[in-house]
């Protein structure tokens, strides 16, 4: 029995991340991308917390997360810091003080309408929640769990795309905010290398998600990267999930403060014209 114990242990430890204890923001449904990320990480031992935004939500993910087995999971809506230090508190206890990674699969704030058109229509109020939603929540998480992380060679990960470097129609302020994200992520692992703390952003290519039906033409978007890119496809959901289980893991011990692209190439495609 104790054998058996022993080899199980070990089984789990050689897993790419197995035994370990993470939280993962932003589950909407079973199509967006933070599931996709989790049921590769639960495959490998990982041990999962979740949030959810709102109630809405709850009946679609709560089944979610008990197919995993995770032993957490709490409406937090990351614009509410008396939520935020709520459930973090709980997490705390659940956890025992320890965390070993976070995935942070969130964005929103432009207002209906933004996502198309000329971005300079882009109203003030659309501008500062797209940077409190799908940049500050980031770095407020991080300030709150880092200790929970400390020393144990930690890694987050965020979400960005494509748009925060190049003009892709229709993404707007959402672009705007990405690069500042993408920013982000490496003061962040600057702040944070000193405490065994890794920080990085994985970008897609275009996913049919929830978050992407809001984009002005995404089908068509979809549609034409497929076309372009040089492996003649869109990053599917497992791709995506596979180099996030890398970036999460142990394998990329020597990586932080980087944007890492997931999208069959084509971000390296310039003018191909004939
Ligand atoms: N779908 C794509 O083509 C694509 C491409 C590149 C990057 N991304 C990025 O991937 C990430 C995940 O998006 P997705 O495409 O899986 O869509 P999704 O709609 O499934 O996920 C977005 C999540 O953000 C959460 N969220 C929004 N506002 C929140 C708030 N105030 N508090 C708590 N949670 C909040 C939503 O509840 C949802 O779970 C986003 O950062 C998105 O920009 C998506």
């Amino acid at each position: 029995m104790h054998q058996n114990k022993l080899k199980t242990k070990r089984e789990q430890d050689e897993k790419v991340n197995g035994g370990k204890k993470g939280l993962v923001l932003g589950v909407a449904n079973e199509h967006s991308i933070a599931w996709a990320i989790s049921k590769r990480l639960a495959e490998e031992g990982a041990e999962i917390a979740f949030n959810y935004q709102n109630e809405k939500t709850a009946s679609h993910v709560i089944p979610l997360f008990q197919s995993i087995d995770s032993p957490f999971y709490e409406r937090m809506d990351l614009t509410d810091p008396n939520q935020v230090t709520e459930v973090l508190e709980k997490l705390k206890q659940q956890f025992n003080g320890e965390l070993d990674f976070i995935v942070h699969a969130v964005a929103g704030g432009p207002h209906k309408g933004e996502l198309s058109g000329k971005y300079m229509e882009v109203s003030l109020d659309g501008f500062v929640q797209s940077m409190v939603i799908s940049v500050y929540s980031l770095t407020d998480i991080v300030k709150r769990t880092f200790k929970m992380m400390e020393g144990r060679n930690a890694s987050i990960l965020t979400l960005s795309y494509y748009g925060s470097e190049k003009v892709v129609k229709n993404y707007n302020v959402m672009g705007v905010a990405k690069a500042a994200l993408e920013s982000s992520v490496r003061y962040l692992a600057a702040d944070l290398g000193e405490f065994s703390i890794r920080v990085n952003a994985l970008s897609p290519g275009t996913v049919k998600t929830r978050a992407a039906s809001g984009i002005g033409g995404f089908d068509s978007l979809y549609e034409y990267t497929s076309q372009h890119s040089p492996l003649k496809h869109n990053a599917s959901l497992e791709e995506i999930a596979n180099s996030s289980l890398f970036l999460l893991s142990n394998l990329s011990s020597g990586i932080t403060g980087q944007t890492i692209y997931v999208d069959a190439g084509y971000s390296i495609i310039g003018n191909t014209h004939e």
